[in-house]
């Protein structure tokens, strides 16, 4: 097994966490000082002759599996699942509570914003400082200093201390930095939430080019389609446990289809659409969906004042912000014209909706009284890929675009 870079052996991680008597996991400062004062000698030894002070709480149980050199696995789960705490033991910011993590190099981390680099620090102080955490010679650093200068996009900016960057100039620099040190594992927490559409491709096409130079990359992320697009593998870790563990596609429908599905994105109160218009509701079902199938909607409007709707469409956006469909919903009659205190319903469906799996994001476009607006992130669609036909396996996402057409054979001829 020569070619296993990271061996993870039963690994689990074990938080202390105070209790209060209600039963709640966390405790305000000042739930502690009211507890404190009302039992002093409680708090202080930390046991008590009712509730329990203290809660074990296991973030993570038993964590096994392998990682070989060149994989590009991605972490996936959710809030709370253990990923981060998995990959801050990698990293070794933190220690395991059993089991045991053999890594065969170095490692890069690039966890939540905030960690790694010294906000006093200017930019440039900062990358020798973390090449330096990395092994680095300043020599190495020195050859690679411009590269990663101008991928992060913060020339101009070399000599400022970071903690006056906004947050998406600290991640592309802190990406920068740790993707150009050349480390063997490449660990991204999230991070790519941060960044903007086109910091995210280049970012994912990076970790693509660390992983085919023979580099190791985990990648933790709620964006499944980049998850696809980038990892060879994936690891699902729920509540601490992993649930599966194996080829991208396989863990991400598992994991998708486990899912409960929100059926709205509206907030509690409606959304100001427009000055004249407040969103009461936007539904779409199912979700997730099953390529290829029927998609239904229901949006609903009140008018503020009295206005026309003249335009109306559903907007469907790829992870990479690529507008994949326009869903035009002008044959419900508009122009429509509304009264103050008037509501305006959409509600239809779409027969067919051939996208390739992974997760969309829809909104609409609303034309009203001479006003447009769009609203593009209200939900995130699913898309689940269709079972791949008897003894054929599926392209990789990646290869696949984002449109899954339908095959038909014709019988063969002569
Ligand atoms: N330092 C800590 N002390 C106590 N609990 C923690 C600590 N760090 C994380 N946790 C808890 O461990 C669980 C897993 O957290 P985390 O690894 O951050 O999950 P994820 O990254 O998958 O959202 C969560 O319930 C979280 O609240
Ligand atoms: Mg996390």
């Amino acid at each position: 097994m020569s070619d296993t870079v990271v061996s993870i052996e039963g690994l689990g991680k074990r938080y202390r966490v105070r209790r209060s008597q209600s039963g709640d996991r966390y405790q305000t400062l000042r739930d502690t000082l009211a507890h404190a004062a009302s039992a002093p000698l409680r708090w202080l030894s930390g046991t008590s002759s009712g509730a329990a002070v203290f809660d074990d709480f296991w973030a993570l149980r038993d964590v096994s599996f392998g990682i070989s050199r060149g994989d590009v696995i991605g972490i996936v789960g959710r809030n709370g699942a253990g990923k981060s705490t998995l990959l801050k033991i990698l990293s070794r910011i933190t220690e395991p509570t059993t089991g045991r993590v053999t890594i065969d190099g170095r490692v890069a981390s690039l966890l939540e914003v905030g960690t790694g680099f010294h906000p006093e620090l200017t930019g440039r102080e900062n990358i020798f400082l973390n090449a330096a955490i990395l092994g680095m010679t300043r020599a190495e650093t020195t050859r690679k200093f411009d590269e990663i200068v101008a991928f992060a996009e913060v020339a101009p900016f070399l000599d400022t201390p970071v903690k006056r960057y906004s947050s998406g100039m600290y991640v592309r620099l802190a990406f920068a930095v740790a993707a150009h040190l050349e480390p063997d594992v490449l660990v991204v927490d999230e991070v790519l939430a941060v960044g903007d559409a086109s910091f995210q491709k280049k970012s994912l096409g990076k970790m693509h080019e660390v992983s085919r130079g023979g580099r190791t990359v985990l990648f933790v992320s709620h964006n499944m389609a980049a998850v696809q697009a980038l990892c060879t593998r994936a690891v699902w870790l729920d509540q601490g446990t992993l649930a599966r563990e194996g080829p991208v596609s396989e863990v991400v429908n598992a994991y998708l289809r486990s899912g409960e599905q929100p059926t709205t994105a509206l907030p509690g109160q409606p959304l100001r659409a427009a000055p004249s218009l407040d969103l009461l509701r936007f539904d779409l079902s199912p979700n997730p969906l099953t390529s290829g199938g029927r998609l239904n909607f229901d949006l609903a409007f009140r008018a503020r004042e009295a206005t026309t709707i003249s335009e109306l469409a559903l907007l469907i956006y790829s992870p990479l912000e690529v507008r994949v469909a326009i869903l035009d919903l002008r044959p419900f009659g508009c122009p429509i014209a509304l009264a103050a205190g008037d509501t305006q319903s959409f509600r239809g469906a779409f027969k067919s909706v051939p996208l390739v799996d992974g997760e969309y994001h829809v909104g609409f476009g609303l034309r009203a009284s001479g006003h447009a607006a769009d609203h593009l992130r209200l939900a995130v669609l699913r898309v689940l890929g269709p079972p791949p036909s008897a003894g054929i396996v599926p392209y990789a996402p990646e290869y696949r675009g984002v449109v899954e057409m339908e095959l038909e054979v014709s019988p063969a001829h002569g």
